[in-house]
């Protein structure tokens, strides 16, 4: 992959692509600055290198140009974070921004504009990527996290200047090649999340490799109901569960250990900060009425034993509903558990998983989190990301 290590930066206006998707609260401040100091590496390497530096990034999914989706507040977090000035810009990539970056003295930063305010980005509109390469003489990748997005500032941009990879956009592919292409055994995937359709790619691709597999969360509930169990009014994807046999099917001919819960906790109402009725019951006395919010008390025993012995453990989405009170139990105590593995790599993978860990101050149990969510899945998944295909 062509570095940015590689490149003589001094003097060149480097059009530099992040991930600022921050997550933020309802006034609008930033609630995670994870992904900003991700990138700080790479931004330092080429103020020493006396580039010119232009960030690029989305925010959100605006609809238009919303004052919420603006980048001002991601600028001056970006700003503290260097103690240098970063000048933000109001468009992304129109004639103020364009006679801006010619005015700029080697180690400026300046922000444009949130990518997704123009229309051709999601489109990869040619007519957008003209302008953005016009902003930039090279351009670096470090948004590993929207690699997976054929999108104008990622994918299109890439065709048109000279490219590299930044270090945070590099040490991801690292720890996932290593994931895929040469894990320590046994290796144990403790998969949760919502979706079968999101991971089942994912896991089909790495069940070979896997030794043993141990799925919580919504997606589980599809498993049960392939088992035969009556899952209630829990989260299902009725038309995975034929899937879902077949994955069980699967592992069982590889002889790989497929782990589905044992004890569920249920609630009886979807408005789950009001929560009148709370209980644990084994899967097989799951009631019509019942929703499943977490693994029950037996499953994370059954599971802990499960991944005693694991050399390296990938986590992949919660094992419940943990941002509500009362059902972070089976994400907290698992993910706890894992930093008494010291001799093991312990990787954390998705969005959620993220956003759990953080919430639970758990981040030191892990060797390595990645940013990337849907980028990292497509990842393991063995498909070509359109923002990392141009690098190679
Ligand atoms: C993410 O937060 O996963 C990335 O920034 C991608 O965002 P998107 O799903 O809106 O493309």
């Amino acid at each position: 992959m062509k570095s940015i290590r590689d490149i003589d930066a001094k003097d060149k206006r480097v059009l530099v692509r992040v991930d600022y998707n921050v997550p933020v609260n309802d006034d609008g401040e930033i609630t995670s600055d994870t992904r900003i100091i991700s990138s700080l590496p790479t931004i330092k390497f080429l103020i020493e290198k006396e580039a010119k530096i232009i960030i690029m990034s989305h925010f959100g999914r605006p609809k238009a140009k919303e004052r919420i989706y603006r980048l001002d507040k991601i600028a001056l977090r970006l700003s503290d974070l260097l103690g240098k000035k970063v000048e933000k810009m109001d468009e992304v990539a129109g004639e103020q921004v364009q006679k801006k970056t010619y005015d700029m003295n080697p180690g400026d930063i300046l922000m444009i504009e949130n990518v997704r305010f123009e229309d051709g980005e999601t489109k990869n509109d040619p007519q957008l990527v003209k302008a953005l390469a016009s902003i930039g003489d090279l351009y670096v990748n470090d948004a590993f996290s929207a690699s997976h997005r054929s999108h104008a500032s990622v994918a299109g941009i890439a065709e048109m200047l000279p490219s590299y990879a930044g270090f945070s956009l590099e040490k991801e592919i690292i720890e996932l090649d290593q994931l895929l292409h040469c894990p320590r055994h046994p290796f144990v995937l403790l998969q949760g999340g919502a979706k079968v359709s999101n991971k089942i790619g994912a896991i089909k691709r790495l069940m070979e490799k896997l030794d043993v597999i141990c799925i919580g969360g919504g997606m589980a509930f599809t498993f049960l109901k392939a088992m035969g169990h009556d899952v209630g009014r829990s989260i299902l994807e009725v038309e995975k569960v034929e899937l879902a046999r077949e994955m069980i099917e699967r592992a069982r001919q590889l002889r790989k250990k497929l782990i589905l819960p044992v004890d569920v906790v249920v609630t009886d109402s979807m408005d789950l900060d009001h929560v009148k009725c709370r209980e644990v019951v084994p899967v097989d006395k799951i009631s019509a009425n019942a929703i499943g919010a977490d693994i029950g008390p037996s499953t994370i025993e059954l599971f802990k034993k499960s991944i005693i012995y694991g050399k390296t453990i990938l986590a992949n989405g919660p094992m419940g509903i943990f941002e509500k009170d009362g059902f972070g139990t089976g994400t907290m105590d698992l993910y706890r558990f894992l930093g008494d593995f010291r001799d093991s790599n312990i990787v954390a993978a998705g969005g959620d998983t993220s956003a759990a860990i953080e919430k639970f101050g758990l981040a030191s149990r892990f060797n390595y989190i990645s940013l990337g969510g849907g980028a990292a899945l497509e990842y393991l998944e063995g498909k070509e990301l359109p923002g990392i295909k141009p690098l190679l």
